[in-house]
């Protein structure tokens, strides 16, 4: 850890530290679940190792915070479904990290001081590959094998017994003599770079997934439940460490390990005993320097304590044991030539460049792509086409591109120039400006908003979604659906769903779990909109920087959507944006937002084509003119945004008359949950009934 985010931590007030461990605490649970239950990592190891340490570093600062709760406390996540539980008598625990070598000296040190040993005793290390496979638990009795298990989340495993039976080095019936009656050895299944090349070929050949890299290979092949499955996915195994035992047959890490190979396990050739902190960083990097020629992953070497007796005097801290220290390998390096450069659009229209290499192998992965980040980094880094660059690999995160190796750039290489449109939709691009600082940030994006096929189903969401045009019934997912199926390209075909249903165009009762009934409803739900507020409107577009409160703002000012866009054209054309510099709260930055919109023809087609559906209404006036001066009000039932007396305050300061009973002479009843009587009078003598939001609608949102 940075001494500068020792310093932050330091100085953080007890509240601000609770709510940053909460958050650390759900993203590391997050990452668990993904790495351990579905073997699908969301970040590098390296990052989620910082989000430990810095998790240990806010309970080192603030104890109170390391409760039962806490994932310092964990291990892994709790089992997926689909296989029995099994117990960890002896839980499976985790190993602390060290990343440099001062980090392993400390350790040594620790290590001497807690047992109280002078500078003179001997105390002796076993380093072991750290081996980037999958830990398994393998209960022995009589000698034969009963029970094989996950470590899971430390405490509980998965039982996968049956498909453990097909992983080589797990001997079905332990060899030799003297086994103790119980016997629980663990280490590490893992596949072999071979089998790992050779499974992905079939997989792909077969149109089947084709796995990351051996280790989620592995994960993917012990958790079948189909244990035949398992069979054909040659698996194997190094035994390194031991649960429940009913007799010690040794009394040293080394030893145990010897006793384990006697008995018929695999057991890892390269472990070696270290007398001191030199060996100990000499075994490191012999075994760094193997590394890419070894046909299976390792991650790091693991230092453990030899003497057991120690290591039962120096116990756990909670999830790892104090003996034993796993020193980490920094993120593999190749280097590799950039092929191409090209151009992702994201959802929300930010263009993504990114570097197609020629395939080279990183640490047991082939890596065909690279991450560039955004337009500043290629500036920054002259990455152009041609380049041999030096490429990153920190676990199963995108790749980076480190660096340039100037000296064998191509002479006709040219720097990369970054393109004005957009490669999906041809809109234009523009760089995105912070509206607080009016700063240029890193991120160019698209700005055909609507029309762009990258964009489309995110703004879509955002028309339909509760505080834009609020249509009941069509959520995030059908909204997804519904584009998928191409029965909504662009807001207006909301609209026109019903009309293309009764022309015989579509037939929505043909989706699945849709009956007439459903249709009906969704129908009822898009024709309740096609009046609209005119601040719902604009906030529906989408348009970057307007929020609510400023598409309230333009409503108020603009009145209707002709002349927010002939002011929005004009200020395009002139450079003049004191049309929206002159409202109050409308920035620079928002207001050549709003004309660069208006500027793009597509967006101008998207609203026009609205605008053909529905009718906007204008905002009411403020005060003096207000929409219901003059009227009278009843309010009933239970409202949501504000209380009874707060909402007839409201009312009253906007002219109109509140009363307690509804007569002809009501003009509104404001019905909010579980209206009764008023209500049922109100229909009775059709007076109009408004749900609260329309009343807030009426009144301006206010
Ligand atoms: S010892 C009580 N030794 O690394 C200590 N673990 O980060 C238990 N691993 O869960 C672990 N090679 O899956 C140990 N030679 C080795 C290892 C090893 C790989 C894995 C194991 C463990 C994880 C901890």
């Amino acid at each position: 850890m940075s001494d500068s985010r020792q310093d932050d931590i330091d100085g953080l007030t007890p509240e601000a530290a609770r709510s940053r461990h909460a958050r650390l605490a759900r993203k590391i649970a997050e990452c668990d679940r993904q790495y351990y239950q579905f073997d699908a990592p969301l970040i590098s190891d390296a990052e989620y190792d910082a989000l430990r340490r810095e998790l240990l570093a806010l309970e080192a600062a603030f104890p109170e915070l390391a409760d039962e709760d806490s994932p310092s406390r964990r291990v892994g996540a709790a089992p997926a479904p689909g296989f029995e539980k099994v117990e960890h008598k002896v839980p499976m625990l985790s190993l602390d990290n060290a990343f440099e070598e001062n980090d392993l000296a400390e350790f040594a040190h620790r290590v001497r001081r807690f047992l109280g040993l002078g500078d003179n005793e001997e105390l002796i290390f076993q380093g072991e590959p750290k081996i980037d496979g999958l830990s398994a638990s393998l209960r022995y009795e009589e000698g034969r094998f009963v029970l094989g298990a996950t470590r899971g989340d430390g405490r509980t495993g998965e039982n996968i017994t049956a498909n453990l039976r097909y992983v080589e080095g797990i001997p079905h019936q332990l060899q030799g003599s003297g086994w103790p009656r119980v016997l629980e050895v663990r280490g590490e299944v893992y596949m072999s770079h071979k089998d790992f090349e050779e499974l992905n070929a079939r997989q792909q050949a077969a149109g089947k997934k084709v796995f990351a890299n051996p280790r989620n290979a592995a994960a993917g092949s012990l958790r079948q439940l189909d244990a035949s499955v398992t069979a054909e996915r040659r698996l194997k195994f190094f035994a390194y460490a031991w649960g429940e035992i009913s007799e010690l047959p040794a009394d040293t890490q080394s030893g145990m390990v010897a006793a384990f190979a006697r008995w018929g396990f695999s057991v890892n050739p390269l472990s070696r005993l270290c007398a001191g902190i030199d060996e100990m960083i000499a075994l490191y990097r012999e075994i760094e320097v193997m590394r890419p020629d070894l046909d299976y992953d390792i991650d790091g070497v693991v230092f453990k304590v030899n003497r057991l007796d120690w290591q039962e005097r120096l116990g756990n801290i909670s999830r790892s044991p104090r003996w034993a220290i796993a020193m980490k390998f920094p993120a593999e390096k190749a280097v590799t030539i950039v092929r191409d450069i090209e151009i992702q659009v994201g959802r929300t229209g930010v263009l993504t460049p990114v570097a197609r290499l020629e395939p080279v192998t990183v640490g047991g992965v082939v890596v065909a792509n690279a991450t560039l980040h955004n337009a500043d980094y290629i500036a920054e880094k002259d990455i152009r086409i041609g380049d041999h660059v030096r490429i990153q690999r920190a676990g199963d995160v995108i790749p980076q591109v480190l660096e340039v190796l100037l000296d064998k750039r191509p002479p006709d290489a040219v720097p990369f120039v970054f393109p004005d449109r957009c490669p999906v939709c041809g809109s234009h691009v523009s760089r995105d400006i912070n509206a607080k600082t009016g700063e240029p940030e890193a991120a160019i994006r698209c700005t055909g908003g609507m029309i762009c096929p990258a964009q489309r189903v995110e703004r879509l969401r955002h028309f339909v979604s509760r505080d834009a045009f609020d249509i009941e019934g069509l959520g995030k997912k059908q909204i997804q659906a519904f584009f998928d199926d191409g029965l909504i390209a662009a807001p207006a075909d909301i609209f026109t769903l019903e009309a293309r249903q009764q022309a015989g165009e579509i037939d929505l009762r043909q989706r699945e779990g849709w009956g007439a009934q459903s249709m009906a409803n969704l129908f009822r739900a898009i024709n309740a909109r096609r009046h609209i507020s005119f601040d719902r409107f604009i906030y529906a577009l989408g348009i970057r920087h307007v929020g609510q409160a400023t598409a309230r703002l333009l409503a108020r000012e603009f009145q209707t959507p002709e002349n927010l866009a002939r002011a929005a054209l004009a200020a395009n054309e002139t450079g003049d944006f004191s049309a929206f510099t002159a409202i109050d709260g409308i920035g620079e930055v928002v207001a050549r937002t709003i004309a660069d919109f208006y500027a793009e023809p597509h967006n101008r087609e998207v609203i026009a084509r609205i605008l053909e559906q529905v009718t906007v209404e204008p905002p009411p006036a403020v005060a003096g003119e207000s929409p219901v001066a003059g009227k009278v009000v009843v309010f009933t039932g239970t409202l949501e945004t504000m209380t009874r007396s707060e909402a007839k305050a409201r009312a009253e300061a906007l002219g109109a008359r509140v009363s307690g009973s509804v007569s002809a002479k009501t003009d509104y009843v404001v019905a909010g949950a579980a209206a009764g009587s008023k209500r049922k009078k109100a229909e009775a003598l059709g007076v109009r009934i408004l749900n609260e939001r329309e009343w807030l609608d009426l009144i301006g949102g206010k």
